[in-house]
């Protein structure tokens, strides 16, 4: 696997004229825009770097996008990878692995969830400041040594210092934001109605079906991680949610999460 990851980043290195990111960003479901706050150098389709898997679910779209943002180095993915689709978790968090080996010291994620706490309402950004993993952890398996230890500390997982900036700039920006836990489930189905009150019981604010595996695989590597979910139904309510809902709600809320990231990477 470590092979791999070396192709894959020597592959990428080489195409981009050793661009050396700054920022990894991983762009979520409907959230695809973004990528037009990046004045773009390089864009590469995953279908060509040798390693990567590709992206199969419907709104995805497959590449890596090479740029800056208020003159700061990023790497977006437009495009990411699910358990659920069927790849393994070391496809999952391949690229957050070839992102390092880039360069990237920060790692930005988005997500669209569904909303759990009862005072959350759809279309609000919860930033995440901590999770609970109900899916197979990705470290499972050989320790790759050279990237972290084998037994990951995971306290400060979502950086306290990044969120700490991001309120301040949302105070300035009037952007509402929600604080809260993640839990990330394997999907692709939505939760019960017994589900949903079980993650509640448990300590969850909101669950969703990515993420998780990324952020561990970074925080092995000692990547300070900043992760905003979109809330795009609310649990508990009646409402059932679908794929184009989820993607809607998303887009709605994509401009505020756009403005939270670019200041953000600005005062990094
Ligand atoms: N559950 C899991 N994943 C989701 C949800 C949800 O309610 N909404 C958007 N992604």
């Amino acid at each position: 696997m470590l092979n791999e990851i070396k192709k894959s980043a020597a592959y990428i290195a080489a195409q981009t004229e050793d661009f050396r990111p700054e920022v990894g960003i991983i762009l979520s479901t409907g959230l695809g825009d973004f990528a037009d706050h990046i004045e773009v150098k390089y864009s590469l389709e995953y279908k060509d770097i040798p390693g990567f898997p590709v992206s199969t679910v419907e709104g995805h779209k497959g590449r890596l996008i090479f740029g800056h943002i208020e003159g700061r180095r990023v790497v977006a993915m437009q495009g990411r990878f699910h358990y659920y689709e069927g790849y393994t978790m070391q496809q999952v968090t391949f690229p957050v692995r070839v992102m390092k080996l880039l360069g990237i010291e920060f790692l930005f994620v988005s997500n669209a969830s569904g909303g759990i706490n009862p005072t959350f309402r759809v279309g609000d950004l919860m930033i995440i400041n901590d999770h609970i993993n109900l899916m197979p952890n990705p470290l499972i398996g050989r320790n790759m040594d050279e990237f972290g230890p084998r037994f990951q500390d995971m306290h400060n997982c979502y950086d306290s210092a990044l969120i700490a900036k991001a309120t301040s700039i949302a105070d300035e920006e009037c952007i509402k934001l929600q604080y809260g836990v993640y839990v990330g489930t394997t999907g692709p189905t939505f939760e019960t109605q017994a589900e949903y009150r079980y993650f509640k019981a448990i300590g969850g604010d909101a669950a969703g079906m990515s993420t998780v595996p990324e952020v561990i695989v970074a925080r092995h590597m000692s990547i300070p991680v900043f992760a905003v979910s979109v809330i795009t139904n609310c649990g508990l309510s009646d409402q059932i949610g679908d794929h184009e809902d989820v993607q809607a709600q998303g887009r709605k809320a994509g401009e505020k999460m756009a403005k939270l990231f670019v200041k953000l990477i600005k005062n990094l």
